[in-house]
């Protein structure tokens, strides 16, 4: 008897785990909130890759200390991402360009989080080297990354 109780606790504690993990909005308010902060991360990914961008292409002035700081952000926002993306809120009516599609192709959503945390963990160890060329390069594969993402996960 004891032991049925404690394996049927076990199963409710596995169940209720599960519902938290896939963690479905709970209301209209939830669902904005939600999306705000998603956006917020990939919002800021654009703020620190905007110079990045630019200093690739020649447009603003080469700076190795600028790449170090855009990139260990880069790097750091990366870690954020699954946990500010996994609310599902494709069952509310909020304005985003996130597709359904990351609430169900979770693995290769996973995927693309890694190639950016390893993009960036690429030129932060490139740009102590302080070859241009290389860190353009290295530059060019973080942008890489992030459009890997888009063209899967996000709207046009
Ligand atoms: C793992 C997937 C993924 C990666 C990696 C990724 N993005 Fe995105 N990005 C998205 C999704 C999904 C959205 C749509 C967010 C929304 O509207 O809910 C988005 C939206 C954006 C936006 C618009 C944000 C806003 O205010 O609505 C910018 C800017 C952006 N990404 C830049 C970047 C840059 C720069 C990188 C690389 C440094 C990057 N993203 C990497 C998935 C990704």
């Amino acid at each position: 008897m004891k032991l049925i109780t404690k394996a049927s606790v076990a199963f409710a504690l596995v169940l209720s785990t599960s519902i938290a993990n896939a963690d479905v909005a709970k209301s209209e308010k939830h669902a904005q909130k939600s999306t705000e902060l998603r956006q917020s991360i990939f919002s800021l990914l654009g703020s620190n890759m905007g110079p990045l961008g630019g200093m690739a292409k020649g447009k603003i002035d080469f700076d190795v200390k600028a790449i170090e700081k855009h990139a260990l952000r880069i790097n750091q926002l990366s870690y954020m991402i699954a946990d500010y993306t996994r609310t599902d809120t494709s069952t509310f009516n909020v304005k985003t360009d996130t597709l359904n599609k990351v609430w169900q192709e979770t693995d290769l959503f996973a995927e693309k989080i890694k190639a950016l945390n390893e993009s960036s963990a690429n030129l932060m160890k490139v740009a102590k080297t302080g070859d241009e060329g290389a860190i353009k390069k290295a530059i060019g594969g973080v942008g890489k990354s992030c459009g890997g993402c888009h063209d899967d996960f996000k709207k046009d």
